[in-house]
This record gives structure tokens, C-alpha cells and sequence, in this order.
């Protein structure tokens, strides 16, 4: 399947979903508005990782809590690759120092907009090509 679409109706803030698609993980999560500031607070400087890695903006934007997120009306979603970007392994959520993501394997630690800030992980966590086909629903790919 090239695309898929998500009920994400019964997710409420502070609660994720992991679907599959093209064989890989995708972790969805409404962000809690602590979630949200405590992504949007962070530098730029202070990531190892500048990059959005946002499939559905330039390969240049910068990796700012909205522009890591659903966009600036949805900025308390997440749509990511659960993919670690070290060695592939499956990060935990809700886990680690920053409470986003830990990855178990070599212990890469992301946060709430899955940043990669600690570890040995090269690059933020992917975020795939997605839009809100409603409030509700999400297509991915
Ligand atoms: Fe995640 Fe190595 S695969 S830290």
C-alpha cells in the first residue's frame, strides 16, 4: 500500500499509536501542551541535529517544535518514522530524559518531538509524508 489513512479520534492528549506502513513503524502521538512548549522551547543550538527531516517541508527547514510537528494549527501531533536513526531499532515512548523516546539498544535518547539529544544516534527521528485528510484522520504517504 503506498498510503494509508488513521483514525486518530480516540486519541487524546498524551496518548500515541504505532500503525504500520511499507513495513515500518509509524508513531503517532497527540502531544500534551507541556509536550508541545517543551519541544518549542529548546534552541536550535542545543540540537545535535538542526534538521527537520520533515518529508513535507524543504530538506532545509530547521528543527523547530512546529515545524517537527503537524504544523502550526496542529502542533500537538506527531507523525514519525519509529525507526532509530543509529543502528534501527524501535525507540520506547514516554521514556528517556526528555520523555519523548529512549532507544534500548545503545540508549539514543529523543524528546518530545523526537530530537535526537543524546546518544549515538546521528539524526532526529524521520518524519514521513503526511496531512490531516480531517480533524480526525490522517493519511500517511
Ligand atoms: Fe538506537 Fe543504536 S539503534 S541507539
Amino acid at each position: 500500500l503506498a498510503s494509508i489513512e488513521v483514525d486518530v479520534a480516540s486519541l487524546t492528549p498524551g496518548m500515541s499509536l504505532t500503525v504500520k506502513w511499507r513495513g515500518k513503524p509509524i508513531f503517532i502521538r497527540n502531544r500534551t501542551p507541556e509536550e508541545v512548549k517543551a519541544a518549542a522551547d529548546v534552541a536550535l543550538s542545543d540540537l545535535k541535529d538542526p534538521i527537520a527531516r520533515n518529508a513535507n517541508l524543504p530538506p532545509d527547514a530547521q528543527a523547530t517544535g512546529v515545524d517537527r510537528s503537524g504544523g502550526k494549527d496542529k502542533e500537538n501531533w506527531i507523525v514519525m518514522v519509529g525507526t532509530c536513526t543509529h543502528l534501527g531499532c524501535v525507540p520506547l515512548g514516554q521514556a528517556g530524559e526528555y520523555n519523548g523516546w529512549f532507544c534500548p539498544c545503545h540508549g539514543s535518547v529523543y524528546d518530545t518531538a523526537g530530537r535526537i539529544r543524546k546518544g549515538p544516534a546521528p539524526q532526529n527521528l524521520a518524519i514521513p509524508t503526511f496531512s490531516f485528510v480531517s480533524d480526525t484522520k490522517i493519511k500517511i504517504g
